[in-house]
């Protein structure tokens, strides 16, 4: 059976310089990382490798330059920030294949942070011309990155075929809480499945039907559900051409023994527009020009009542417009509801997406959850059963 290559089979760390990519992308206001998680998730690796004697060279892209230097997408204002959550010295040492930056850190010891890696064309193109330079600037690989995982980069999946490479603590950590959940999970296992487009989430709520007991479906990615069974959904937001799709994945959940549950009754306005007032309805009482903003209180209720008899959940998308009050109360009830018996020892939950982070921020819940995936993209791909490449290139 193949296994993930961890940091103690690379050996004796001492005096040896470690390539770690991170993943640094992320949001900046002023100087200031406004979102910390994912320069926390590197602190126990670095830590680490600090510690057994190793220098680290940070290694990350930033935003999505396009393979051409973007001074505004520089890593260089990240370094103090890095210094204070990480409580080292951080040495900005410029771009990777600037003969300096090599100098630098062939010479210097402690932290490095490298400029951002996708101002080469390389990065992105998985170019083994670019893999082999930037595995040169070091003796080890570490990738503590599972947000980037997905991507099939030169600093991701070709430079593991140059180096002896492993998994930072941030990944391992991240790999064990996802199979947890998906792959092994103590039953009956549910996913809180919302966002706006169910085309955007075919593959995973596929993938979901033949694993999950439960299936809690919110968003606007619902409205085409409740379609699809027949309902009357006024003028809310839809995909009518995945009418068919939605219908498939219900047949297919039913042949699955996955239970498909949608919202009964649902809070509607005329617009997205705090002073219009909302009103929760039964669907039945949905006029023409009601517009579906969020699940109804009993309706998050009843989600409440089957989840409490769950040992695991799975939460991808918020289950409305949980950004507009008074639309987040659905979701801010059942994630709170979650968070609690996750508290209180009753559960294992597992969450991810940007999206769903930041409504679990607005619920108060985040804390509560089990394990919070510092991942967007990557998550939602690992729900859909994909191998990523950045994962597939550290098993033996
Ligand atoms: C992310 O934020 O999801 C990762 O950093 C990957 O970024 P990308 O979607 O630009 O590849």
């Amino acid at each position: 059976m193949s296994k993930l290559r961890t940091i103690e089979d690379l050996g004796n760390l001492s005096g040896k310089k470690v390539l770690l990519r991170a993943d640094l992308n992320v949001p900046v206001h002023e100087g200031r990382i406004t979102d910390l998680t994912r320069v926390q998730s590197i602190k126990k690796t670095v830590l680490h490798l600090l510690k057994a004697g190793a220098d680290v060279i940070l290694l990350s892209h930033f935003e999505r330059p396009g393979g051409k230097v973007v001074p505004k997408m520089s890593l260089a204002p990240l370094a103090p920030c890095l210094e204070d959550e990480l409580d080292v010295p951080v040495k900005f040492v410029g771009d990777a294949l600037d003969a300096k930056t090599a100098e630098a850190i062939a010479e210097g010891e402690g932290v490095f942070l490298v400029e951002n890696l996708r101002f080469h064309p390389g990065e992105e193109k998985n170019l083994t011309s670019f893999a082999k330079k930037l595995a040169a600037l070091g003796d080890l690989y570490i990738n503590d990155a599972f947000s980037s995982a997905h991507r099939a980069h030169a600093s991701i999946e070709g430079i593991t075929h140059h180096l002896p490479s492993a998994a930072g603590f941030a990944l391992v950590e991240e790999i064990e809480a996802l199979e947890t959940a998906l792959e092994n999970p103590e039953r009956p296992v549910a996913a809180v499945i919302g966002g706006a487009k169910i085309s955007t989430k075919i593959a995973t709520l596929e993938n979901l039907v033949s694993k999950m007991d439960h299936l809690f479906l919110g968003g606007a990615m619902a409205n085409t559900f409740l379609a699809a069974r027949g309902e009357n959904i006024g003028a809310s937001v839809s995909e009518p051409g995945l009418i068919e799709v939605a219908k498939r994945i219900m047949a297919k959940a039913e042949q699955a023994g996955c239970w498909i549950h949608l919202p009964a009754e649902v809070t509607v306005a005329k617009q997205m527009d705090v002073t219009v007032g909302a009103i929760a309805l039964p669907l039945r009482a949905i006029e023409d020009d009601d517009m579906i903003f969020d699940i109804g209180p009993r309706a998050a209720d009843n989600y409440i009542r089957v989840l409490k008899r769950c040992k695991t959940v799975i939460w991808n998308g918020p289950l409305e417009a949980f950004e507009i009050k008074p639309f987040d109360h659905g979701t801010t009830q059942v994630a709170r509801a979650v968070g609690n018996l996750t508290k209180r020892g009753k559960m294992v939950s597992i969450a991810g997406g940007g999206d769903t982070v930041a409504a679990l921020y607005n619920a108060a819940a985040k804390w509560k959850f089990s394990h919070v995936s510092t991942a967007g993209g990557a998550f939602l791909e690992w729900l859909e059963g994909k191998t990523q490449p950045g994962i597939k290139a550290l098993m033996s």
